[in-house]
This record gives structure tokens, C-alpha cells and sequence, in this order.
């Protein structure tokens, strides 16, 4: 098979012109790659993930499936599961006739304010691994390519398209590198998108050692390499560097710039075969080259709303349930108080590139009442806000016109500045989120248009309201013809749109509850980039003490439900969040709302930690993340017991953002950010230091317990490159049929590195009915007990004791064994590292030692002597500083032979 695709690719290489090669390697716009109609070859569509596939659209009619954001279904720890995700997103692909799904990112958790988290798996790179590999797997099973990103050490929002990751080899391949290397090698991942920061001071798009040596040479990657949307920034470094193809389009450094590049003789033409061979792979492989393109649909399966329903459900952490507070019990509750800003307001997704329009919401509290049904009475209450800009402006209370049919506003299009004349197109729109890049409609005119907002606006309520305009371009908002928000004769950089938009502008205005007010926004493209984009916010009266109304409504409440949380505003793509709080009055709103019920249940809803200065006084915390358009389904189902929590945090909570890892070193400064921590990221960090956390790595309680028995190693002793067997048996030892997931650490006893008490090395979910019991096995090889070697380049494990920990979480370990490694285990020395340091007189003794060919030749010349115990001491010295110590052992002909012997080996 894939040497008839190989085939097919010659004969389609060798009829192409230099033009038409330089061309295949970059984007025709924002979602396809070029195609060469004389060779009936078609572009390929690309859409963004990772829990959704959005299709072209960044807003309007076309829905799709909102899955839960990443770090939920890392923290259900189950592969099958995450891999149904990934076929039923590679569904979403294809009904988007797209080929390529810009997904999973697999950055990792390094800091707790990543702005991206939620997008992301873990702070643990094993963890990560398994997820994107099972995750690729289902989506690649569905003939749809995935696109791991963003390679590499793209862990931070902040400066992300300049900053330098300064980060040693040893914390790259431990920490950084594995998600992509297991993508590749496991899951044979289809295409890599290079990341828009800079990797020791060289952008990741044009890094010849990450693309070209460890990707291409060391993994034998043979798909694709796509650059990060606009992170392409030359033509001939990232041509040789590794590069296949530059998005988006149309082409700014491949294309026409690549072409000439070859005939300046600064990029070899073989070099743009080897890209064009790629791409045709990938077209193939994804049926790019064969199907004609399906227009572009929104299919709302029942079969992934009860997937998406059931991993939301399974990704959620049970942190605290005191006093048996959970699962709620039907038989006694008769009325619930449902409260908090996140009640009302599903918060199913992270901001930026993720987003989706998803095809519904069900909120908690549709969950809730859905489940409580006519036995239990809910009741709700706002409680406070938690939003960082204004809440986009209700369409329910808006009208295209009077006497028309709502909800929404009339959107009217004019190519020129400022509206004038006839508009060039008019829809109605009911999201007042609107983003643009290349394309904004049918017949308008992207370098230069405006557009004219209006419609009829019928206040809910009286009292004083709150309007808010954000833009990429000019805005300004009237009510009746006065202008009420003017975000036009100047304008403050703000975090919205990628960094790209306006601070927000706001303005009050007293309006009456039924009346009928004439609303207008104008909006400009004057001075936006190749972004354009325009946020109308609108903000009802609040009653004077929004959080009085809970605290009342949950002391006549057998049980208080508080959702709190954050919003697609503060974490998203583009900018990193603050800090690591709740924010606005939520953490007052807990306080007062416990103190007047004991019975509270806190429902987080996030992407990544958060603190909780209530936690004492609290007796159940659930943290549900950014879980999907099922949320409030799922949520029910888990305070109910319908679903028994078995979510493991896959990214430690920390007590405060100062015990954090990082801390010292984020953000960076002058351009650079210093990884410090070194491998120490995560839990690493925790157990080294001594730090307790708010909750530790693979933590999350259960409604059953588990009993861990007999743990069982194959062998005690093992000799390198050996396997060694694990087993433990694990009973459900309560009341309630249940999930575990059973983790495996290990720790290297003693070791010339320094090296974490332990890491994550295996894991496995069981399901077990109350009183069934379960044997699980993992199985270790070498890997799982190595470093990285710096100076050997390569990994090593070294001969001594190792410790293996079976448990709930990285700090509830059950059972622990130890065994030997007889000696040292080196994985074999790639060529072209065995090539980067040549050996000799000079090179340090442990250097010529850890290279299996450098120790021969010392065997060689030196036999016995190399077991003496001053050997051990001057591991750091070369054998010409060691010769005038040594003068008759290492006389001149010895030294000359040894060098002989170690420049024969290049
Ligand atoms: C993001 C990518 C995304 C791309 C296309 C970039 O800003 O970093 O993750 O796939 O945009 O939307």
C-alpha cells in the first residue's frame, strides 16, 4: 500500500514545475493549503480543534459539537474513552469537509496561569502521551488527519509570538518532547504544527535541530510540518530547517519567495520535493486528493451527545465530600438552591482558537431541573458576576425591527469606512461576537468596510444598564440616537482578539422595563490588522446585594449548589491569566453562602486551578472544568450519584501561585524565559521540595473506596533492556459500583543525576461493582526508567535500585516494591548524535565512558585499570589532564594509540 502511494507521489512530483512545488508548500487562505488544477491536485482543508471541529466560521449559523476542553479528559485517565472522542471528532471533520483537525495541543501544564490550559492535557508528559496518542488515533481512524501542536515548549501565552524558551536538552526530552514523540512513533501522527515561540533563542518554525534532526531524523517522522497561523517568519531558514508548509495563506515566505530561493541556491530543489513529497502524503493519506470537498455541515449526533454527556461526567474531580453531603439524595431533598454566576451561564470552553459554536448548551441549571424534575423544588439565584468584560448582549431582548420577529439585531454591511448609501449585504445576527480574518462576506470588501448595527431593544427590567463595546477597528453605541459608548475618537490595546482588539469601553444609560429603545452600533475597520472584530456587551441592573438573594435562598434550602468558576474570557488563547483566584465576589459569594447552609456543594467550573480559601469550611467541592455542551447534564449526573466521580486531577492544585514551580521565572524578561525549574515541573516539583499542594497530581475521591493488594513484581533483579511486570489486585471495597484509576511511579533509588522522587509511568481505569476485585498489569521497559544523558545524548538508566509505587494518586501511594537493574541500560546512540561530539584526548572520561564505543576502545587499551576506584573520581577530567598523574600507566604510545583508535570512530 504505501509503496503505491509513494508511487503516486513521484508521478505527481516529477510533472510539477519548481513554481508549482514552491506553491503546494503554503496556504491559498485561512483553511486550505494551495492546489495545481493542471494537475487535477485540490487544496486541503484544515479546521481547528481540540474539542470541536469549528469548520471555516469563526461565528454565525454553522454549529458543531462542543466536546469537553482537553484537561477534562486527561482527568478522566481513560484512553478508550479519549480515543471514542477522538473518532467522533474526526466525524466532526469530515462534516466540516475538512481534512485535517488542528489537534490535541499537548503543551504542557508548566504554570498555573497558562492561558491555555484548558486546551491542554497535564502537567505530566506520560499522562499527556497517552492522551494524545489515543486522541490521534481515533481521529486519524476516521481517515482524517491530526495536527499535534504546538511544537515546541509553547507553555505560556505571554509573548508568545517572540519569546525565547530557554530550556536545557535533558528538560526538553523529559518533559516536552514525549507527547510528540509517542505521537509520532505510536500514533503516527499526521502532521506537527511548529509552535510561534523561539527554542533557545531560533523560532520553532525554523529550528533545524527540533524539526530536522530529533522529528524528521531521530523519529522518522514523514508527515508534514505546518507552521503556526502567521508564526512562519523566513523563507530559506525555515526551508531548511524543516518546514512543509507555511499557513496561512496566501503565501508571505513560501510560494513564489521559495521558488526563488532554490534558484538563488539557497534552498536545494530536493529540499521542496522532500515538502511537496510530504503534503501529497498527507493528501492521500486523508483523501484529499481523491474525494471532492463536502460543503460545510452541522450534524448534531445523538450518538456524541451521550459520549460527550459521559465524558464530561467522567472527567470531573470529586475533591472534597465530607459528611456524605454527595451524591445527592432524592428520597430526602425537597428543595435545592441553585446559585452562582456559572449556574445560569454554562462556561462549556476555554477562548481563541478552540471555540466553538456549539450546537446547544445545556446550563446547570437546566441540568439540574431536568434531573429534580416535579419531586424537588430548585430554586436560583445569580449570586454575584464573574465576568471580566460585559456579557454579550442578551438577543432576547432584541428585535430587528419593531413588530419583527426576534431575537437579534439587523447587521447591515457597506464597503467604505463609514456606513453610506445602499449596504452590500444585510443579515440578522443574534451573537454580538463578531470576528473576521481574510474573508468577512459575500461581496464585502476586507481591506476597508463598516457595518451598521440596529434594531429595537426591550429592557427586561428598569433600572440603570450597562453597555460595552471591544474592538478590532472603530466602534460606537447610541440608544435613541445618543451615544452611549464611544470606542471610536480613541482607543486603549486590550486582551481581546488574540491581543489584536481594544480595552473594552462602557457606558450607563437608565432604561425602562418594557419600553421600546432604538439601538445602534457602528462599527469601522479603520486601523484593525488582517483581525477584524467587534464585542457588544450589555449588562442588566444587579440588585443592590446580589449575594443577600443566595445567602436567603440557601437557608431555605436543603442543599446549596454554588457554581463558580471562570469564562472563556480570562482563560483563552492569546494572553495568561492573572492569577489563580476566583474572580469578582465568588469567594465571598462561598462564605456567605455556607455559612447560612453547612449543606453547600462548590461546583468549579474552569480550565486550570484555582485557589480556595473557603475549602475548610466547605464540606464538597466538585471541579467539573470546561466541560462541553453536556455540562449541565453531567453535572446533575454526578451530584446525583447517577454517575460515581472516578476524575483524577491531571495537574496539581497548588495553595498559592508562590509554591508554584515556575513562580520565580514566569513570565520572562527581555525576551526570554528562563525554564529554571528544569525537570522539577508539576508534582515533580511538589514531592522534591517538600511543598503541599491543595490537592496533588492524580488526586480525586470516589462515592465507593478501594482496597490495593498484592502488588507483584516479576523479578527482583533485572538485567538491561529486560521488562519488568507489574501487578496489583484491587477490590471496591464499598457500596457503590465505581471507577479507579490505578497510577504507577516510579523512583530511581540513587542516581549520579538529580532525578524526581517519582514520575508517572503507568496507569489503568477499572471498573469494579461493589465487593469485585481486579488484577492490573503494566508492563515497564528501559524508557520508564531513564534520564535523559546530556552529555552521552541519549537516554540511560542506571544500574542500582529502583522503586515501583502503586496508588491513587501521586500522594496516596498504596503499595510499594523495589527491584535491581543489574547494569546500566543505554539506548542505542543515533548517528547523527554520535556525530555531533566527536571523542578524543580532551573529551571528559565519564563522556567517553557513557558512549558504548568510547568505552571499548578505553577497554581496550586500558583493561583493569579502568575498575580502580580513582577512576570514579575523575570522571570530570579528559585523559590529557589525567597523563601527568598517571605517567606510566598513560605513557605517550598508550595515549597516541587511544587517540588513534577514538578518531577512527568519526
Ligand atoms: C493557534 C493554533 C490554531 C491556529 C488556527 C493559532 O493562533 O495557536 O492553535 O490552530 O491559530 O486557528
Amino acid at each position: 500500500m504505501s509503496d503505491v502511494i509513494e508511487e503516486r507521489i513521484e508521478a505527481l512530483l516529477r510533472q510539477m514545475t519548481l513554481e508549482e512545488k514552491a506553491a503546494l508548500a503554503a496556504g491559498a487562505d485561512l483553511w486550505h493549503t494551495a492546489g495545481i488544477e493542471r494537475l487535477g491536485i485540490p487544496g486541503l482543508k484544515v479546521t481547528d480543534g481540540p474539542s470541536g471541529a469549528r469548520g471555516s466560521q469563526w461565528q454565525g449559523e454553522m454549529t458543531s459539537a462542543c466536546f469537553p476542553a482537553p484537561v477534562c479528559l486527561a482527568a478522566t485517565w481513560n484512553v478508550e474513552l479519549v480515543e471514542r472522542i477522538g473518532q467522533a471528532l474526526g466525524q466532526e471533520t469530515q462534516s466540516k469537509g475538512a481534512h485535517v483537525l488542528l489537534a490535541p495541543t499537548v503543551n504542557i501544564h508548566r504554570v498555573p496561569v497558562g492561558g491555555r490550559s484548558f486546551e491542554c492535557f497535564s502537567e505530566d508528559p506520560y499522562l499527556t502521551a497517552r492522551m494524545a496518542v489515543a486522541y490521534i488515533r481515533g481521529v486519524q481512524s476516521q481517515g482524517v488527519g491530526a495536527c499535534i501542536k504546538h511544537f515546541v515548549c509553547n507553555d505560556q501565552e505571554f509573548q508568545r509570538n517572540s519569546i525565547s524558551v530557554e530550556v536545557r536538552e535533558r528538560v526538553l526530552r523529559e518533559i516536552y518532547l514525549p507527547p510528540f514523540e509517542a505521537a509520532v512513533q505510536e500514533a503516527h501522527v499526521y502532521s506537527v504544527m511548529g509552535a510561534y515561540n523561539r527554542l533557545n533563542g531560533t523560532f520553532c518554525c525554523e529550528h533545524p535541530y527540533i524539526l530536522t534532526e530529533v522529528l524528521k531524523g531521530e523519529w522518522q517522522f514523514d508527515g508534514v510540518v505546518i507552521s503556526d497561523w502567521t508564526a512562519t517568519q523566513s523563507t530559506v531558514p525555515s526551508a531548511n530547517a524543516g518546514l512543509d508548509l507555511e499557513m496561512p495563506g496566501p503565501a508571505r515566505y513560501f510560494g513564489p519567495r521559495l521558488a526563488e530561493a532554490v534558484r538563488a541556491g539557497q534552498v536545494s530543489e530536493a529540499t521542496v520535493d522532500d515538502k511537496v513529497r510530504r503534503l501529497l502524503r498527507l493528501m492521500i493519506r486523508t483523501g484529499a486528493l481523491d474525494q471532492p470537498r463536502q460543503p460545510e455541515r452541522a450534524i448534531d449526533r445523538p450518538e456524541h451527545r451521550q459520549l460527550i454527556r459521559q465524558a464530561a461526567a467522567e472527567g470531573m474531580v470529586l475533591l472534597k465530600n465530607e459528611r456524605g453531603v454527595l451524591p445527592l439524595d432524592r428520597t430526602r431533598i425537597r428543595r435545592v438552591a441553585v446559585i452562582g454566576p456559572n449556574a445560569k451561564t454554562a462556561r462549556i470552553m476555554g477562548g481563541g482558537s478552540a471555540h466553538v459554536t456549539p450546537h446547544y448548551v445545556i446550563s446547570p441549571l437546566d441540568g439540574m431541573r431536568e434531573k429534580c424534575g416535579d419531586a424537588i423544588e430548585v430554586l436560583y439565584a445569580l449570586g454575584c458576576t464573574n465576568h471580566k468584560t460585559l456579557p454579550l448582549l442578551d438577543p432576547e431582548w432584541l428585535t430587528p425591527a419593531e413588530g419583527e420577529p426576534g431575537p437579534g439585531l439587523r447587521c447591515e454591511y457597506f464597503n467604505a469606512l463609514e456606513p453610506a448609501g445602499q449596504p452590500v449585504r444585510t443579515e440578522v445576527i443574534k451573537r454580538l461576537h463578531l470576528m473576521w480574518i481574510g474573508d468577512i462576506a459575500p461581496g464585502v470588501e476586507p481591506s476597508g468596510f463598516s457595518i451598521r448595527i440596529s434594531g429595537k431593544l426591550v429592557p427586561p427590567q428598569s433600572g440603570t444598564y450597562t453597555f460595552g463595546l471591544i474592538s478590532a477597528g472603530l466602534s460606537r453605541l447610541s440608544i435613541d440616537g445618543k451615544e452611549i459608548v464611544d470606542n471610536w475618537s480613541s482607543q486603549t490595546p486590550g486582551e481581546a482578539f488574540f491581543g489584536m482588539g481594544s480595552a473594552e469601553v462602557t457606558g450607563t444609560v437608565d432604561l425602562e422595563a418594557g419600553r421600546v429603545y432604538s439601538l445602534e452600533v457602528i462599527y469601522s475597520s479603520r486601523g484593525a490588522t488582517f483581525l477584524k472584530g467587534l464585542i457588544v456587551g450589555g449588562l442588566p441592573p444587579l440588585p443592590a446585594d446580589p449575594i443577600a438573594e443566595a445567602v436567603e435562598i440557601a437557608r431555605r434550602a436543603d442543599v446549596a449548589l454554588v457554581f463558580v468558576g471562570t469564562t472563556d474570557e480570562w482563560e483563552s488563547e492569546g494572553f495568561d491569566r492573572q492569577d489563580i483566584e476566583l474572580p469578582g465576589r465568588q469567594n465571598e459569594l462561598v462564605e456567605r453562602v455556607v455559612a447560612a447552609n453547612p449543606n453547600t456543594v462548590v461546583i468549579l467550573n474552569n480550565g486550570g486551578p484555582l485557589t480556595m480559601p473557603w475549602l475548610e469550611r466547605v464540606p464538597a467541592v466538585l471541579e467539573t472544568w470546561f466541560p462541553g455542551q453536556e455540562c449541565g447534564h453531567a453535572i446533575a449526573d454526578v451530584l446525583f450519584g447517577d454517575v460515581n466521580p472516578s476524575g483524577k486531577l491531571p495537574t496539581t492544585f497548588p495553595r498559592r501561585l508562590q509554591d508554584t514551580p515556575a513562580f520565580l521565572h514566569y513570565p520572562g524578561e527581555g525576551g526570554k524565559i528562563y525554564y529554571g525549574e528544569g525537570i522539577f515541573v508539576g508534582y515533580r516539583y511538589y514531592d522534591k521540595k517538600k511543598v503541599e499542594p491543595l490537592f496533588p497530581f492524580g488526586f480525586g475521591l470516589s462515592y465507593t473506596t478501594f482496597v490495593y493488594e498484592g502488588l507483584a513484581l516479576s523479578a527482583f533483579e533485572i538485567g538491561p533492556g529486560e521488562e519488568l511486570e507489574v501487578q496489583v489486585t484491587v477490590t471496591n471495597s464499598g457500596p457503590r459500583a465505581g471507577q479507579e484509576v490505578v497510577q504507577l511511579y516510579v523512583q530511581d533509588v540513587a542516581s549520579t543525576v538529580i532525578r524526581p522522587e517519582r514520575e508517572l509511568k503507568g496507569f489503568a481505569k477499572v471498573a469494579l461493582q461493589p465487593g469485585e476485585s481486579q488484577t492490573v498489569r503494566f508492563r515497564l521497559g528501559p524508557r520508564a526508567l531513564a534520564y535523559f544523558d546530556e552529555q552521552g545524548r541519549r537516554w540511560v538508566a542506571e544500574a542500582g535500585e529502583y522503586v515501583i509505587e502503586v496508588g491513587s494518586s501521586s500522594r496516596d501511594i498504596r503499595a510499594s516494591e523495589r527491584f535491581v537493574l543489574r547494569e546500566t541500560w543505554m539506548a542505542p546512540l543515533q548517528l547523527e548524535q554520535a556525530s555531533r561530539a566527536p571523542l578524543s584526548l580532551h573529551s571528559p572520561l565519564r563522556e567517553l565512558l557513557a558512549d558504548p564505543r568510547g568505552a571499548a576502545v578505553l577497554r581496550e587499551h586500558l583493561g583493569e585499570l579502568l575498575n580502580l576506584p580513582q577512576v570514579r573520581m575523575a570522571l570530570d577530567f579528559s585523559l590529557e589532564q589525567i597523563a601527568p598523574f598517571a605517567p606510566q600507566v598513560l605513557t605517550k604510545e598508550k595515549l597516541a594509540a587511544i587517540e588513534t583508535a577514538l578518531r577512527s570512530l568519526g
